[in-house]
């Protein structure tokens, strides 16, 4: 596949480079405000959340630690309704004390932030938060209190920004929707 390939699988953009660049900047001067003079740890949930884990860490302006976590959700639909997670890559290290804000890339079903959240309590830290940078709401099986959110979107197959399908597209500057016909399944 190359560069070109890669856009043309592209219908609409979502949400373009420009506006997350901006919507990052405020999120990051939020975040340094509301945590000033506090020990915040980020904690990354990998994969799809790496572009906006490293330009939001560099919109903070207070002083943080960073962690990384990489989790998958069990596949098929009975696990679905489960939310049962598999942790691949754990905390490096102890969050006990800390004030902690986990950050996604996005949040469908909710079902991977349920278990991260009971997880990451488990482990007692000073406060626990949530930042995502993309919320689609149509798709929540769980209830979930988010602090900081990037932007609302509509429930469409979104790539790009750290989003991918069959781990593809996550180079993409912007996020956006990617056409049906890449990903329908031939007759
Ligand atoms: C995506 C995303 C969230 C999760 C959200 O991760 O990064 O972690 O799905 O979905 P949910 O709200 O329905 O649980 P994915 O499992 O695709 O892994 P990736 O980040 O490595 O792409």
């Amino acid at each position: 596949m190359t560069a070109r390939d890669l856009h043309a699988d592209i219908g609409d953009t979502l949400v373009s480079e420009e506006r997350i660049a901006a919507r990052v900047a405020e999120l990051g001067a939020r975040i340094s405000e509301d945590f000033a003079g506090r020990r915040l740890t980020l904690v990354s949930v990998l994969k799809g959340s790496l572009p906006f884990m490293a330009d939001l860490m560099r919109a903070i302006s207070i002083p943080v630690r960073i962690d990384l976590m990489e989790v998958s959700s069990y596949g098929g639909a009975a696990t679905e309704s489960s939310g049962l997670v598999r942790i691949l890559k754990d905390l490096s290290a102890s969050i006990e004390g800390e004030d902690v804000l986990i950050v996604e890339d996005i949040i469908d079903t909710g079902l991977t932030l349920n278990y991260l959240v009971r997880y990451l309590r488990g482990k007692n830290p000073a406060s626990l938060g949530i930042c995502t940078l993309l919320d689609k709401p149509a798709r929540r099986l769980v209830d979930i209190n988010v602090n900081y959110t990037g932007f609302t979107i509509p429930d469409q197959f979104v790539v790009g920004y750290g989003l991918d399908y069959n781990e593809l597209y996550r180079n993409l500057r912007y996020v956006g929707v990617l056409k049906p016909e890449v990903y329908a399944v031939p007759e």
